[in-house]
C-alpha cells in the first residue's frame, strides 16, 4: 500500500454522520486517506478506529463545530497541521433536522438549525476555495438534501437551509468554472442514519448509507455538478415541484 503520507487526502466535515463514516471507507478503498473533523471527540475516535482497523493507515481528526463560525477561517492550517498540506479535497456532511413541532416555536433551536445546515457550512468551505482557486486544483462534494427542492410543511426551517446551500454551490460552480476545481450538489432522499430513526416512512424509499456513499464519492471524484442519491429522486422531486403552489398547500405530501 502507498504511504499514507503520500496517500490524496480529503477533509471530512461531519465525519461522525452515518454517510460520512461510510463515504471515509469508500475514499480509503479507492486509495484515498480521509480526515475525519466533528464536534463529538468520543464518536470521531470510534470511527477512526474502525477505519484504521480496515486500512493500516492512521486517520486524523480535528475538532469542528459547525456553528463555531470564528474557528472556521483556521480549518485549512488545521489541516497543516495534521497532514503536513491542504487537502486534495472537502466534504461536507454536515446536517441538523430538528423535530418540526419544537424548530417552529424555539428561535434558538430555528437558529442552530440554519447555522449548522447553511450559515456553518458556507463560513467552513469559503477558506478552501480561495486556496483551492489559487492552486488551480481540489474538490468541494457538499452534502444538501432533496427536501430544499421544495418547501412543505414537515421540514421547512431544514430544508430553507438545503435550499441556500444549493443555491451557494450554483454559485460557486459558476465562479469556479474552468478553474480546475469541482462543485459537487449531493442530494440525498432518505437514507437509513441515525437521523431520520424512529420516523415512519415508506421503506422503500430508503436507501442504505454504504450505498449512497458510493454513488456520492462516485460523483465527487467525477467532478459532476448535481446528483441526486439514488438517482430516481430527481424524477420524483420533479414531480413534487411541478404540482401548482394552490394545490400543493391542499395535499400532505
Ligand atoms: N438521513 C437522511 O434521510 C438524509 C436525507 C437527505 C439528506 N441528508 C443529509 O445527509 C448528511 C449526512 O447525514 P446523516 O444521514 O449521515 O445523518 P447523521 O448521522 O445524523 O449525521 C449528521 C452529522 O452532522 C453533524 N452535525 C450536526 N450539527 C453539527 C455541528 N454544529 N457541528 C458539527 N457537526 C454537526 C453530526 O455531528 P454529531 O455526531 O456531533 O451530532 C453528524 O455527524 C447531512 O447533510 C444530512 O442533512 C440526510
Amino acid at each position: 500500500m502507498t504511504s499514507e503520507k503520500h496517500m490524496p487526502t480529503v477533509l471530512i466535515l461531519g465525519g461522525t454522520s452515518d454517510l460520512g463514516v461510510c463515504m471515509a471507507r469508500e475514499f480509503l478503498r479507492r486509495g484515498w486517506r480521509p480526515v475525519l473533523a466533528g464536534r463529538n471527540e468520543e464518536m470521531l475516535r470510534q470511527a477512526a478506529r474502525d477505519l484504521e482497523t480496515r486500512c493500516g493507515i492512521t486517520i486524523p481528526l480535528i475538532a469542528y463545530n459547525a456553528e463555531d463560525f470564528a474557528a472556521h477561517p483556521e480549518l485549512p492550517e488545521q489541516c497543516r497541521a495534521v497532514i503536513g498540506r491542504l487537502p486534495e479535497g472537502v466534504v461536507s456532511c454536515v446536517g441538523l433536522l430538528p423535530d418540526p413541532d419544537s424548530v417552529r416555536c424555539d428561535s434558538e433551536l430555528a437558529r442552530t438549525c440554519l447555522n449548522a445546515n447553511l450559515t456553518g457550512i458556507i463560513t467552513s468551505l469559503d477558506p478552501f476555495v480561495e486556496l483551492f482557486e489559487q492552486r488551480r486544483a481540489g474538490f468541494l462534494g457538499v452534502v444538501t438534501s432533496v427536501a430544499g427542492d421544495r418547501g412543505r410543511k414537515s421540514n421547512y426551517h431544514y430544508a430553507a437551509a438545503k435550499a441556500g446551500l444549493d443555491v451557494y454551490l450554483q454559485g460557486l460552480r459558476h465562479r469556479l468554472h474552468g478553474s480546475g476545481v469541482t462543485v459537487t450538489t449531493v442530494k440525498p432522499g432518505y437514507l437509513q442514519t441515525k437521523m431520520i430513526s424512529g420516523m415512519s416512512l415508506p421503506r422503500a424509499l430508503i436507501t442504505a448509507p454504504e450505498k449512497a456513499a458510493v454513488q456520492a464519492v462516485n460523483a465527487i471524484l467525477n467532478g459532476r455538478r448535481v446528483v441526486y442519491v439514488p438517482f430516481w429522486w430527481r424524477l420524483i422531486m420533479l414531480a413534487v415541484r411541478i404540482i401548482p403552489e394552490p394545490l400543493f398547500v391542499r395535499t400532505n405530501i
